[in-house]
């Protein structure tokens, strides 16, 4: 449900792996895939080619209506219009796994969802849309689904894995996404200086910033008593001491924990470019709202939320902030 780059790449994944699945998207999606098929592309550079026997491509969500399983992939600002959609044409006790950004998709999601088993979800990777019905890999990272006791999540769990996915079930969601969080907090700035991620990671003028956003919100979290859990190699509380080695160290511990393709951007990256509203509120936007629910501030973090809807107003793209700009401007 919401086929883009990731509800394409998912779904070419698992139909490569010979599952039956539904693509709900929108029409130029639908008519770039009838025209070059769906490929999907791993860390590796192998490619597969979804068969066309595998899988369908809809507008109308009611062609969803037989799946046993339904993957949530539309931005969080969509989340309640397609629970209510999916309201109207899932059958009772299907799965709906949130597979979005953010921390309260899943509760969205369950507002309207009442008669399904609605899970939360990670994906820790990033996906690239290049056109031409191809999705690709560009970072490496887990896939997680909130653990359930129904058998067919184990089920999902196995199919996703058998779809050569890194797929594991876990009880604590929440805060699992929590730190997905805290590492998504450098999209709004891959947006607002339209650097690569690979630049964001190895240039230290960047790497401070990112460094910076992501210490206030940990220490917004401390606040108000929220434990991020860790998903990648690393504890969420070491980040900022990680990002802020010197490059040449940063590369050694990045070389055995994390894979990053040059062509790795950030969805927020995309929309800002594509004139589309973004998930900064979702993002940097919980923080700030956090901090003020748990009677803090997280300044740098609301100053960022300012300057992606200045931009979003504009609908110019990104204004390509340099790293001493972005600095003064989240300082300033
Ligand atoms: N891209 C990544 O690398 C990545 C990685 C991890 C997690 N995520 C998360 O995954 C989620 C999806 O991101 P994405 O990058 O895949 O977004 P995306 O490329 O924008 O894909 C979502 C697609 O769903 C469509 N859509 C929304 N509502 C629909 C509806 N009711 N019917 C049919 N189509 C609908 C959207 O169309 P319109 O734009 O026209 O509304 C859009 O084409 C986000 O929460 C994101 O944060 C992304």
């Amino acid at each position: 449900m919401g086929a883009g780059a990731i509800g394409c790449f998912l779904g070419g994944k698992l139909a490569a792996a010979g599952l039956d699945v539904v693509l709900v998207g929108r029409e130029r999606l639908g008519a770039e895939l009838a025209a070059s098929g769906l490929h999907v592309t791993d860390m590796e550079g192998a490619t597969q080619t979804a068969p066309a026997s595998r899988w369908a491509f809809a507008t109308d969500v009611q062609a969803i209506a037989p799946c046993e399983v339904v993957l949530c992939c539309v931005k969080s600002a969509q989340s309640a219009e397609a629970g209510a959609l999916l309201a109207g044409s899932l059958r009772p006790h299907a799965i709906v796994a949130s597979m979005q950004n953010g921390v309260r998709n899943a509760q969205v999601l369950r507002g309207e969802l009442a008669r399904q088993e609605v899970l939360g979800g990670i994906v820790g990777f990033n996906v690239v849309s290049k056109g031409g019905g191809a999705f690709r890999q560009a970072t490496t990272g887990p896939l997680v689904i909130e653990a359930s006791a129904r058998s067919e999540v184990a089920e999902l769990v196995d199919t996703l894995r058998r779809a050569r996915l890194q797929a594991l079930a876990r009880a604590d969601i929440q805060p699992l996404q929590w730190s997905k969080l805290l590492m998504n907090l450098n999209n709004a700035i891959s947006a607002l200086s339209d650097r690569p991620t690979q630049e964001l990671v190895f240039k230290s003028e960047y790497r401070r910033i990112v460094a910076a956003i992501i210490a206030e919100a940990l220490g917004v979290l401390r606040h108000a008593g929220v434990r991020p859990a860790r998903l990648g190699p690393l504890p969420p509380g070491i980040y900022p001491y990680v990002l802020r080695l010197p490059t040449p160290l940063l590369r050694v511990v990045a070389r055995a924990q994390l894979k990053i393709d040059p062509e790795a951007r950030s969805s927020m990256w995309e929309d800002l470019v594509r004139g589309r509203p973004t998930e900064v509120d979702y993002l940097n936007g919980e923080v700030v709202r956090l901090a003020a629910a748990s009677g803090t501030d997280a300044p740098l973090n609301r100053r960022v939320v300012e300057l992606v809807h200045e931009v979003e107003a504009k609908g110019t793209g990104s204004p390509k902030l340099g790293a001493d700009a972005l600095w003064s401007a989240l300082n300033g």
